[in-house]
């Protein structure tokens, strides 16, 4: 199933992504006992994160020690680094709520080898969710979009895009001159839910490259999210929306 809402701007994206994540984490509270979550990186997610620590709404009603935190992708950099995804999550939420911190599972980016860092992380992804043989089911995933149409670290024309076996690999993302730890879509696709949170006019070829392809659009990356026996929610603002037409699209509140 999938769901596209349209908000006015970012924050009332942040509100919509907010309240998705909250009623994904009550639910699988409810049913097992705990809510297993994979955090975007870039900027965009940030005010989300800052919104679920700060807002009474969210922060005083998300049971925080039931919730086992991953990463969709790191980069590969130490966890202090500027650029590292974790220390963004922890800065804007992490450091500000009661998480049990054996619960949060950063990826081991400092590692050298980043492959190492990917198996590494993928053998602690699959102990912390008791399933070290089929591929490990997320309660959610939160993912980016970049204007070139790959999500978590998962760009057009590298290796990770074809991996079938593994749930974390490494990825050289020569456009940028840098290794990544990526999940890849075996994990993004066996999710309960998927989010994308994605705003601004910059995404806007890529959003309707993804949502209302041409027959003969190129497949982008995040075009092969489509978790088999989950929900694909698509939150943007309408700058991001700009180039989708109204078909199957859900206008969120003002
Ligand atoms: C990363 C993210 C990446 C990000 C997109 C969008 O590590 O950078 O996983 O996939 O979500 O690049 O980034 P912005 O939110 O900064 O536009």
């Amino acid at each position: 199933m999938k769901d596209i809402l349209v908000l006015a701007d970012g924050e009332a994206v942040s509100r919509a992504a907010a309240d998705l994540v909250q009623r994904a984490c009550r639910a699988a509270v409810e049913a097992r006992g705990v809510f297993s979550v994979a955090l975007a990186g870039g900027s965009t997610p940030r005010g989300l994160y800052s919104l679920l620590a700060t807002d009474p709404a969210f922060r005083d009603s998300i049971p925080w020690d039931r919730v086992e935190f991953f990463w969709g992708d790191e980069r590969h950099v130490p966890p202090d680094h500027r650029d590292s995804n974790y220390r963004m999550a922890h800065e804007a939420m992490l450091s500000r709520v009661p998480v049990r911190p054996e619960r949060v599972h950063r990826v081991p980016s400092e590692q050298p080898d980043p492959a190492v860092a990917a198996s590494l992380y993928e053998a602690e992804l699959r102990r912390t969710l008791g399933d070290d043989r089929g591929v490990p089911r997320l309660d959610l995933i939160l993912l980016g979009l970049g204007p070139d149409g790959h999500t978590a670290s998962l760009f057009p024309g590298t290796q990770a895009l074809s991996e079938r076996r593994r749930v974390y690999a490494a990825n050289r993302v020569d456009s940028l001159a840098t290794d990544r730890i990526t999940a890849t879509f075996p994990l993004l696709n066996a999710a309960r839910q998927v989010v994308f949170v994605v705003a601004g006019a910059e995404k806007a070829p890529a959003v309707r490259s993804i949502l209302a392809p041409d027959p003969d659009t190129p497949v982008l990356p995040a075009r092969l999210v489509r978790p088999e026996g989950g929900t694909l929610h698509w939150v943007l603002d309408r700058a991001a929306a700009g180039q989708l037409t109204g078909d199957g699209v859900r206008a969120g509140g003002e």
